[in-house]
Formats: structure tokens, sequence, C-alpha cells
């Protein structure tokens, strides 16, 4: 992936981090506070963000402790972030609006790539072909030790698939998370997720304020 030097209109916010992280809870409040600002904000998830998402994302949870083999769920997540592509960011991002998306192609190259560690260059593979370079303006990775996270996320309505997974697979994933955010500084803000929810908010926010700032005098 490539910086795309601000090309193109709108604001493209993707949020990254382990489950129980906080990303969902700090989508929302993102969004609200740039509406407050006067943006027209969509909002959006993967896998679920579209209806063909919410069934992919349906699929990956259905399969009753079936092994899913990882090469299937790296596509089945590419399908869906296609969609998403496709169906709601793009066409938000070309009427100029800002799209704040909980999980991205950073999750993959996460999950997939280190997690379950297919190699980072397949899944840069198929993000060429679902995102066609498509990168966020801002990417926020909510970091936090994997066992507070999925003590959080424990606590929450869904039980992601991912949960069961070895504590090494959680550090993998993390550490990959925070090599990919050194490797591109621009991009990505490393925030700590620690604190309540209106702490880590004020973090968010200063972040995506500077990028606003930022762009401004960009343009
Ligand atoms: N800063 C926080 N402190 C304590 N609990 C939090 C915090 N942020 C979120 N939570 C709670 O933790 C759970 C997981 O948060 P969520 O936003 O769904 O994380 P993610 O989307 O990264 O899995 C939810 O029940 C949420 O209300
Ligand atoms: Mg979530």
């Amino acid at each position: 992936m490539t910086d795309n030097g601000h090309q193109r209109p709108g604001l493209f916010v993707t949020f990254e981090g382990l489950d129980g992280s906080g990303k969902t809870t700090q989508a929302a409040l993102l969004a609200q506070r740039l509406r407050a600002q006067g943006w027209d904000v969509a909002e959006t998830a993967e896998p679920g963000g579209t209806r063909l998402g919410a069934a992919i994302r349906a699929l990956l949870l259905e399969t009753d402790g079936a092994p899913v083999s990882p090469t299937a769920e790296m596509l089945l997540f590419f399908a869906a972030r296609a969609q998403n592509v496709d169906e709601i960011i793009v066409p938000a991002l070309q009427a100029g609006k800002a799209v704040v998306c909980d999980r991205f192609s950073d999750s993959s190259l996460a999950y997939q790539g280190a997690g379950r560690e297919l190699g980072e260059s397949v899944v840069l593979d198929l993000d060429r072909i679902a995102c066609r370079g498509l990168l966020p303006d801002l990417t926020i990775l909510l970091d936090i030790e994997p066992e507070v996270g999925l003590r959080r996320a424990s606590g929450g309505p869904v039980l992601d698939r991912m949960h069961g997974e070895s504590a090494g697979f959680h550090r993998r994933v993390r550490d990959a998370y925070l090599r990919l955010a050194e490797r591109e500084p621009r991009r990505f803000r490393v925030i700590a997720a620690a604190g309540s929810i209106a702490e880590v908010g004020a973090r968010v926010w200063e972040a995506a304020a500077a990028e606003l700032a930022a762009r401004v005098h960009r343009v």
C-alpha cells in the first residue's frame, strides 16, 4: 500500500486494534464529533458493514467449530471488504463525506498475515484487488494488552471467533499492528486504549483534529 497523497475528496478514518480495545465505541464517538463539526459521516464496519458483509460475518461465525481454512477466511474477509469499498466507502468519499470504518485492511495484515502466519505479501496482493489503492487518511490503532482487551470484549454481546485463539496469536497480532504503525507514521496514530471511554475519546479526537488541521494546510 502506498500513500495516496490526498488526491481524492472526503476523509477516510479507520479504527484498528485487538478485540475489546474499544474500536466500535470510539468509532461511534468520533463519528458524532465529526458530525458536530459539520461533516456528513458514513459509518461502516468490517466484515459486517454491508448486507453481503453481514452474511459473510454470519458464515464465519456459523461453522459450529468446524475448522475454517485460514486462506478461505482471508478471502471471505476481502470479499466483504471489496463490497464495503464499492458500496459504501468510495461513493461516500467521492461525495466529500467522512467515512469512519471499524477495521480495514490493516486487520488482515495483522490477523491473517501475522496472527495466522499467512505472510504479508499475499494479504497485500488481495488488498490491491479489493481496495485498488484506497488507503485511509488516518488509522487509529487502539493499543491494548491482549488480556485486558479480551476481558473487556467477553463482557460484550458477541463472542468473536478470534477469542479462542492462543496468547501467542494475540501477541503476534498486536506486534504486527505496532510494526505497521512504525512503518507508516504519517497515517497511523497509536493510542493507548487504557483509561475510561472519555479519556480514550479525547486522545482519538486530538489525533483526528490534528489530521484535519494538517489537511487544511496541505490543500
Ligand atoms: N475505555 C474503556 N474502558 C472500559 N470499557 C470499555 C472502554 N471502551 C470500550 N469499553 C467496553 O468494552 C467492550 C468492548 O468495546 P468495543 O468498543 O466493542 O471494542 P472493540 O470494537 O475494539 O472490540 C464494550 O463492552 C465497551 O462498552
Ligand atoms: Mg467492535
